[in-house]
């Protein structure tokens, strides 16, 4: 019998992020040091059947509809296309997606299609090649560009793509970024830089927030806004661009959190849940997996860990402290 993920404000998680490791091919300076970090050891990341396993006990047993696999790069993870095809194959069947920066999905994209994922999210900061290399610290623009085409024709859509706005750097891109993602089919969604780089570089002064963001856009866009009724969990508000069809989101994670909607919970590579980003405790899965429990006690744990979800992020409170782990090890 399913008994859902609920807390004690009444939110019940059914999306289920996935991290699938915590190594990236790319250096964002919002994300990582150039030198990257000390990435998980083999042995303590979950196995593929030990990811399918946990993922088919949070759909029958838990409730959860939607999986997203992120990282770090999923699309590092080798085994990647045979765990998409083993939980779309799960009854209920959930819908599957993937958030990737795009390099590697020219090769994958049909593949992906095929063995089911349902869509992509791609990240792209920038249309300026020498920017992206400033930014990511690598030379691959153009294969997010194709990755990004690919997606699109092997029919992975609505292919939404992030971006993270910074001074100096790429916020004067907003209207462009906006422009060419209407012109090529895909959905632009802009993010607000989080506390969550392994560097603890980020600072409240200076970031560029929704309204700026917004502020930018309508300088070449008329925007209406979505009914709020619609926006329902989902973390981006939407905007109408040029009285649509066309839309726009905007991820106020810092300025305007949506954490009273929130429907997620998390599963990091080395197997621990995380109710939220910015959680500063975790709940192991992986001895449980690995002792030999039973599905039930592993939904239980799941269960009790759910229930003392905490109101929400606490960016604003005076005693915020960033979580130890970064973006890339927690999966964005
Ligand atoms: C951590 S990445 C993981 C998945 C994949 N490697 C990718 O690039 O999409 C997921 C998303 O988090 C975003 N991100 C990383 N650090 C961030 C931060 N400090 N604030 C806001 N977004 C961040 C990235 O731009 C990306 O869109």
């Amino acid at each position: 019998m399913v008994g859902l993920l609920t807390d004690t404000f009444g939110r019940v998680a059914t999306d289920l992020r996935v991290s699938l490791t915590d190594r990236c091919n790319l250096r964002c300076t919002y994300c990582m040091p150039e030198e990257g970090l000390q990435w998980l050891a083999k042995p303590d990341l979950l196995t593929d059947e030990e990811i399918v396993r946990l993922v088919r006990i949070a759909i029958t047993e838990l409730g959860i509809t939607e999986v997203r696999f992120t990282g770090g790069e999923p699309l590092l993870r080798p085994g990647l296309i045979g765990i998409v095809e083993q939980c779309a194959a799960l009854e209920p069947r959930p819908r599957i997606s993937l958030t990737t920066n795009g390099i590697g999905l020219r090769r994958t994209a049909t593949a992906l299609a095929g063995a089911g994922m349902d869509r992509v999210n791609v990240s792209l900061d920038t249309l300026r090649p020498h920017v992206f290399k400033r930014l990511t610290r690598r030379d691959r623009h153009h294969d997010v560009l194709s990755g990004l085409q690919a997606a699109r024709e092997a029919g992975l859509t609505p292919v939404k793509v992030n971006a993270v706005l910074m001074a100096g750097l790429n916020d004067d891109e907003a209207p462009d970024l906006l422009a060419w993602a209407i012109e090529n089919g895909y959905e632009m969604r802009f993010i607000e830089q989080m506390p969550l780089d392994a560097q603890h570089g980020w600072r409240r002064e200076g970031l560029i927030t929704a309204d700026d963001i917004l502020l930018s856009l309508r300088s070449r866009f008329f925007l209406t806004s979505e009914e709020k009724e619609l926006r329902g969990s989902a973390p981006a508000e939407r905007w109408l661009v040029n009285g649509g069809p066309h839309r726009v989101g905007v991820i106020a994670s810092v300025t305007r959190p949506f954490c009273r909607a929130c429907d997620r919970t998390r599963l990091t590579a080395d197997g621990q849940i995380r109710t939220c980003l910015f959680a500063t405790e975790e709940t192991d899965l992986r001895g449980a997996l690995r002792r030999g429990a039973p599905d039930e006690e592993i939904a239980r744990i799941w269960r009790v860990a759910t229930w003392g979800k905490k109101a929400g992020a606490g960016l604003d409170a005076p005693d915020f402290e960033q979580p130890d782990r970064p973006m890339s090890a927690i999966g964005g």
